[in-house]
Formats: structure tokens, C-alpha cells, sequence
């Protein structure tokens, strides 16, 4: 299933679903991370997740400095991404592993398309989302070249 995230009504809801998004991302991230088996791939993966956590930070401030509460981590209730740390954590093979991945990643890269089309998106958001969705791009640029 492809992400709710950016189908909100006003941008501050979206905004607060897509950190929640982005939890989510890193208990993925953390979960591959654990099951693969290249030391390559590790890495490279290591790497993404800490993009995902400063994104969690900047997304979080942009709210903060608009005196709106950031979500504090992933909400259990709901699903965000299509293959979330559950599936995860009982996949076999750094393919399946990489494969699931690629998902989350359309998912994150969906999610960031959306936010920047928002129509009433706040000003002091819009370079960190445009660079965020280039992060979200490589992410998932990377991943198709190792799994092809
Ligand atoms: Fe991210
Ligand atoms: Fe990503």
C-alpha cells in the first residue's frame, strides 16, 4: 500500500505525519541494519539512517519554532510505511532485506513529493524539504542499483 502521508488537509498535520513517517523509517533502517549481512551494505545503510534522524531534528525544530508539538517517535497505531521494523525483522537475505527497503523508500520519497506541493507550506520549510526529498531520491537510487 502506498503512504497516506502528504494527503492531509493543511500542511501542519502533514508535516507532524510525515516525522512519524520518518520514526518509523529509522526502526526499519535499525532493523535492516541488524539482519543484513554485508559489511557494504551495513554501512551504506548506516549512513541513510542518520539522514532519516536529522531529518527527524529538522522537521521537529521547523515545528517547535511555529509552537506546535512534534510527535516524540513512531505511533504504534499507525502504519506509515509499507514494510515497517515487523516485516523487517523476519526477512531473510540482504536482497529481501534491500528489497523491503526500496519500498519504505518509495514510501518516504511519495511522502516528500507531497509535502512539496503543499500549498500553504510554511516559508522557513521549503529548503529543508527540497533537500530532504534529494536525500530521499539517493536513498532509493542507491538501493535499485544494489538489488538490480
Ligand atoms: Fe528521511
Ligand atoms: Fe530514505
Amino acid at each position: 500500500m502506498v503512504t497516506m502521508v502528504g494527503l492531509e488537509k493543511n500542511f501542519i498535520d502533514a508535516l507532524k505525519d510525515l516525522i512519524e513517517l520518518e520514526y518509523d523509517a529509522v526502526e526499519a533502517y535499525k532493523a535492516a541494519i541488524d539482519r543484513l549481512e554485508s559489511k557494504q551494505y551495513k554501512d551504506k545503510m548506516g549512513e541513510f539512517l542518520k539522514d532519516h534522524e536529522r531529518h527527524i531534528r529538522e522537521f521537529s525544530n521547523v515545528l517547535k519554532k511555529h509552537n506546535e508539538e512534534a510527535p516524540q517517535g513512531p505511533d504504534m497505531s499507525k502504519h506509515w510505511l509499507a514494510e515497517g521494523k515487523v516485516v523487517l525483522a523476519g526477512l531473510i537475505g540482504d536482497k529481501a532485506i534491500l528489497t523491503a527497503m526500496k519500498t519504505n523508500e518509495d514510501d518516504t520519497n511519495t511522502a516528500y513529493e507531497r509535502l512539496n506541493n503543499f500549498s500553504d507550506m510554511w516559508k522557513d520549510s521549503e529548503d529543508f524539504l527540497k533537500e530532504a526529498l534529494k536525500d530521499e531520491r539517493r536513498h532509493r537510487a542507491w538501493i535499485e542499483s544494489a538489488i538490480s
